[in-house]
C-alpha cells in the first residue's frame, strides 16, 4: 500500500486491494485519514456487497434517516443518482451541492464518509470539493476567531429537503414541519476539538449553519456571512476529481465538502457510505451511531 500526500489537502492511496484489508491495513488507513483528512484511492473495483463489507471494517455503516436515499439491496449505501436502475428511480438526484459536513444537523454527526463515483458525467470536471477546516481556523482573522470563540451554532438541513412524489399538494410549512419531526436541528460548538489529534477545526457550513446561538440576529448573520466568505475563498477549495476506479474517504471533523456542479442532463451516480468510527465526533459527545440497527 502506498500513501502519498497531495500538495494541498489529502493523500492518494494506491497499490491496495480493498477486498483483502487486514486489521493492520485498516488501522493504517484510519490513521492516514485522520492525518491527511482526505484519502483518494485509485484502481478500486468493488461490487456493492464488497463495498459495504469493506466499509464495515472501519466501523458501523450508517443507514440514512430518509429511506428513499437507500440502495434497494444495501440500505447502508446512500445513492446520489439521476439514471434509472432497472427502469426505476433509485436514490436522489443532485445531492450535496452546498457546502456542508455530513449529518452536521444531527446531534451525533457522521465521522467518516466514503464516496464512490459509479457513473462519471462527461463534459466537465465532476468531483467533490473540500475545504480544510483546521487550516481555515489557523488562518482565521483574529477578530473573527475572537467573535466565534466559545459559541455554538444551530445546524439545520430543512432547506435542502428533496421533495418526493408523495409531497404533492403539501404546503412548504407542512413539509418543513414533517422534516423537523425527524431532524429538528441541533447545536454544535463553532470550533471543535478533534478527539484523536491535537487539532481544532471550524465546524460551520453555509449549507446547514443557520445562526450563532444566543447572539442578536443581525450580529449572528453578519458574522456567519463573513465566516462563510472566508472559508469559501477559491484558494481554500481543493477538488478530488471523479474517475472510474476512484474512491474517496474523508474525516468530517476536519473538512467541509460539496459536489461540483454538473452540466444539465448529464448522467451521474455515486454511492456514499457513512461510517461511525467508534470515537466521539468531538470530545464529550456520546457515541450512539454504533447502536443503530
Ligand atoms: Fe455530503
Amino acid at each position: 500500500m502506498k500513501i502519498a500526500a497531495r500538495p494541498n489537502l489529502g493523500a492518494d492511496v494506491t497499490d491496495v486491494d480493498l477486498h483483502r484489508l487486514s486489521p493492520t491495513d485498516v488501522a493504517r488507513l484510519k490513521e492516514a485519514v485522520y492525518d491527511h483528512k482526505l484519502l483518494v484511492f485509485h484502481g478500486v473495483d468493488l461490487d456493492d456487497a464488497d463495498y459495504v463489507a469493506m466499509a464495515r471494517k472501519f466501523g458501523v455503516p450508517q443507514r440514512y434517516f430518509q429511506s428513499h436515499y437507500h440502495h434497494p439491496r444495501h440500505p447502508e449505501i446512500f445513492v446520489s443518482n439521476n439514471v434509472p436502475m432497472d427502469g426505476a428511480k433509485v436514490g436522489v438526484a443532485g445531492t450535496g451541492r452546498m457546502w456542508h459536513s455530513d449529518y452536521q444537523f444531527f446531534p451525533e454527526p457522521l465521522p467518516l464518509t466514503f464516496v464512490m463515483p459509479k457513473i462519471v458525467p462527461s463534459g466537465g470536471a465532476r468531483g467533490t470539493l473540500f475545504v480544510d477546516m483546521v487550516a481555515a481556523l489557523r488562518d482565521l482573522p483574529p477578530h473573527l476567531r475572537e467573535a466565534i470563540a466559545g459559541t455554538r451554532c444551530f445546524q439545520d438541513a430543512v432547506y435542502y429537503y428533496k421533495v418526493q412524489p408523495h409531497d404533492v399538494d403539501k404546503g412548504i410549512a407542512e413539509l418543513m414541519e414533517e422534516f423537523h419531526r425527524e431532524a429538528p436541528g441541533c447545536l454544535h460548538p463553532t470550533i471543535i476539538d478533534h478527539p484523536l489529534r491535537e487539532r481544532q477545526a471550524v465546524y460551520v457550513s453555509s449549507g446547514f449553519t443557520l445562526r450563532i446561538d444566543g447572539m442578536p440576529h443581525e450580529r449572528s448573520q453578519a458574522l456567519l456571512r463573513e465566516l462563510f466568505a472566508f472559508l469559501e475563498q477559491p484558494e481554500r477549495v481543493h477538488q478530488a476529481t471523479w474517475a472510474p476506479g476512484v474512491l474517496m474517504l474523508w474525516d468530517n471533523r476536519q473538512v467541509m465538502h460539496r459536489a461540483t456542479g454538473q452540466l444539465h442532463g448529464q448522467p451521474s451516480r455515486s454511492y456514499r457510505i457513512g461510517v461511525y468510527d467508534g470515537t466521539p465526533f468531538y470530545p464529550g459527545l456520546p457515541v450512539t451511531g454504533e447502536k443503530q440497527p
